[in-house]
């Protein structure tokens, strides 16, 4: 019999195919943008936090880097398991921390944080962005750097005709389908997944669960006004993978904050 209406908290089910769904991201080179970001505004730094790291797979890469001490950390109890498993597969010495980044609660301060790929469009009001700020102040070291990213309402506008109603077999075991859509007046965009389980003998749907991903989606003002309300300032605001100026056509801008 076919079960087939179990809504899960974003990022539980989906961690088994997260890779899997997230095939055509080129973290390698992300990486190598995060290290030369590193390289520019804190030459020295060793100790590197990375917050929402999903499955790790950019902290397993920049590892390969042998430059820094990482440690990483997600919300997100089931992409931790899948990034542990990652770590031990491939004898990492990353440290990996289930972590909410509204309450980070670490043992240890760092020179670097960041968080790549949307992350903090899962906050979605003034106060949480500023209260994440605050947290990562506490695990900074002085002179330490916060690197984000974020995506841009143009961005979500773009995105929308592409993600929209995506289904793909992963493996032997699931299959997915994404349907995205964008309330452009209200800036949320919401991603959902249905993620079918298989049967192993027969192959037939198994499980059916449903994800809803909400993100927030900000401009730059947006952005620049919050941070001036913490204790970071802001040292760049870079467009998309470039180490050029964000501007108004950007899609996804990179902030480095010290
Ligand atoms: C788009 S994924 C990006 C994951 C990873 N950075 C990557 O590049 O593949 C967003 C991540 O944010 C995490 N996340 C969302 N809200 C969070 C929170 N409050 N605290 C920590 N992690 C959170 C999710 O669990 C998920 O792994």
């Amino acid at each position: 019999m076919t079960n087939n209406k179990q809504v899960e908290p974003a990022y539980s089910v989906l961690a088994e195919i997260y890779d899997d769904v997230m095939i055509g991201v080129d973290y390698e080179t992300w990486t190598d943008y995060i290290d030369e970001i590193i390289y520019q505004y804190h030459p020295y730094a060793v100790t590197v936090l990375e917050l929402a790291c999903g499955t790790g797979t950019m902290a397993l890469s920049l590892e390969e880097l042998a430059a820094y001490d990482i440690t990483a950390t997600d919300g997100s109890e089931e992409m931790i398991q899948v990034a542990k498993q990652k770590a031990r597969s491939a004898r990492s010495d990353v440290k990996f921390l289930t972590r909410n980044f509204l309450d980070l609660n670490m043992d240890q301060t760092f020179d670097v944080a960041f968080m790549v790929f949307d992350s903090l469009n899962y906050l979605h009001s003034e106060q949480d962005i500023l209260k994440m700020h605050r947290e990562v102040k506490k695990v900074l070291n002085p002179g330490g750097i916060f690197i984000y990213d974020f995506t841009t309402p143009r961005n979500s506008r773009i995105a929308i005709k592409h993600l929209n109603n995506e289904s793909k077999r992963v493996n032997n075991l699931y299959r997915y389908h994404r349907k995205s859509s964008y309330n452009a007046k209200k800036r949320e965009h919401t991603n959902r997944f249905i993620i079918e389980k298989l049967s192993n003998e027969s192959g037939n749907v198994a499980e059916t669960y449903h994800e809803k991903h909400l993100q927030k989606i900000y401009t730059l003002p947006e952005i620049e006004n919050i941070v001036k309300k913490t204790e970071f300032s802001i040292l760049n605001a870079f467009d998309g993978f470039a180490l050029e100026p964000a501007h108004e056509k950007s899609l996804r801008i990179t902030m480095v904050l010290q």
